[in-house]
């Protein structure tokens, strides 16, 4: 990447398959553009099935490729050549099963994929399908082949599918995608979320996140819908802003973002234990884990069989972890999450006495659009000091970043309040 290079816009040519999520195709663009690029948008031969082509063009500014291309234009220009030409990115989102296996077989069907052979530069794709789909070695296989030759698979993450399904196959967040068109394109406006703000070095910042896995025998669990994403957004505002972040973990499928000292645990016992070895040092504790609130109170030696009868299950109650968190780390500033679904605020109110926090970020996890497994989210935080905050629905890591200022804010505050007011 020359110096050059850095100073002019990225250009992305950005590839629309034929799959509901080509809707989303239009917000990609507009975050595409926040940062500084230049897009200009094809689609599949299906793909105007689910997104008006003027939508694109409008937004772009300049005209959408489609199957006419292979239509005379009078120019003799030959546009996949020049298209190809002109990326410094190809990306294309959605990736339909369809168009994973043109790529993959190196077919030249149509512009999107005869550009694709021309491109030399980085392509990455965001698939976007039905979990069975996903899961089908037919994709699987196309998606290994794309891999090996160095194409960039952003996504499909875990979340409510068009089905009204839940499972793995729906397209990444375009801010995901965005990041990841960002690492292949260097020079791109700083993201509106990227912090420069350093207001929590020197601070040691305690995070939980993720669901708990309660054994009930050798295979099989209590568990929860917990993605993790709110906690791992949180931990990965704290180190940008110069914290010492210790994250402890349920059983969660991501990536420890940059900085981030995090231990994996399963249970709520063993998640208690390692918050333990880190409370006392903790300015902040923010408990996002969804925990168990029971667990088994015996657990088979073996895996529990059919024949036997139904079994009966006797539960015992998990310790209250943000409770205890009053006693072994009484100095820290202590948020705890309240994922509810009724009676939000009522519910919310009473944790936030009963459990002796000074915050409680409630979100409604009844709702599909927000909360569990979504890349978004919308919540309210109660205070003990001052009225409560609503943050608007928007992307888990920009409520993360304006959690962040709440809580340092209040840090602030506490280290000049006088002595004797300390609770
Ligand atoms: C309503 C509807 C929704 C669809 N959604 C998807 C989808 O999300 N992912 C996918 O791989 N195919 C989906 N398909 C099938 C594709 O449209 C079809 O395979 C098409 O050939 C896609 O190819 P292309 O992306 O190369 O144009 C859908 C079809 C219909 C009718």
């Amino acid at each position: 990447m020359s110096f050059e290079s850095l100073m002019r816009p990225q250009k992305v040519l950005l590839g629309v398959g034929g799959g509901i999520a080509a809707y989303k195709s239009a917000e990609l663009v507009r975050r595409l553009q926040d940062r500084g690029c230049s897009v200009r948008c094809a689609l599949s031969r299906s793909a105007s099935a689910f997104i008006p082509p003027l939508t694109l063009e409008v937004l772009t500014g300049k005209p959408v490729v489609q199957q006419e291309y292979l239509t005379a234009t009078g120019s003799g220009e030959e546009l996949h050549i020049t298209a190809a030409q002109w990326a410094d990115v190809l990306c294309f989102a959605p990736a339909t099963a369809h168009l994973l296996a043109r790529l993959a077989l190196g077919l030249a069907d149509d512009f999107l994929t005869t550009t694709a052979l021309a491109f030399p530069g980085p392509v990455l794709v965001a698939p976007a399908m039905h979990e069975e789909m996903w899961a089908k070695e037919a994709v699987q296989n196309n998606v290994a082949r794309l891999a090996d030759r160095g194409v960039i698979f952003i996504g499909p993450e875990v979340g409510p599918l068009a089905s009204g399904e839940i499972g793995v196959g729906r397209m990444s967040h375009p801010l995901t995608i965005v990041e990841a068109v960002a690492s292949q394109a260097p020079g791109l406006s700083p993201s509106p979320e990227a912090s420069t703000k350093t207001d929590l070095a020197g601070r040691t910042v305690l995070i939980s996140a993720g669901p708990t896995r309660e054994p009930l025998d050798p295979v099989r669990y209590l568990g929860n819908r917990s993605s993790g994403k709110m906690g791992f957004s949180l931990a990965a505002a704290a180190a940008r802003r110069g914290a010492r972040v210790v994250l402890v973990a349920g059983p969660v499928a991501l990536e420890t973002p940059p900085g981030v000292e995090r231990h994996d645990v399963t249970t709520a016992l063993e998640m208690e234990s390692v918050l333990a070895r880190w409370a006392g040092e903790a300015d902040l504790i923010v408990m996002t884990a969804a925990v168990a609130d029971f667990r088994p109170k015996r657990v088979a030696a073996q895996k529990i069989k059919k024949g036997q009868g139904v079994p009966v299950l006797e539960l015992v109650p998990n310790p209250d972890l943000l409770s205890g968190m009053a006693t072994t780390a009484p100095r820290a500033l202590r948020v705890g999450f309240a994922a509810e679904t009724e009676n939000v605020e009522e519910n919310a109110q009473a944790k936030l006495e009963r459990k002796g926090a000074h915050m409680i970020v409630a979100n409604d996890v009844g709702r599909s659009d927000i909360g569990f497994r979504s890349d978004e989210n919308e919540v309210t935080v109660y205070r003990s000091r001052g009225p409560s905050v609503f943050l608007a629905r928007r992307s888990k890591n920009e409520i993360a970043d304006h959690l962040m200022d709440l809580f340092s804010e209040e840090l602030h505050h506490r280290d000049h309040r006088p002595a004797d007011t300390a609770d």
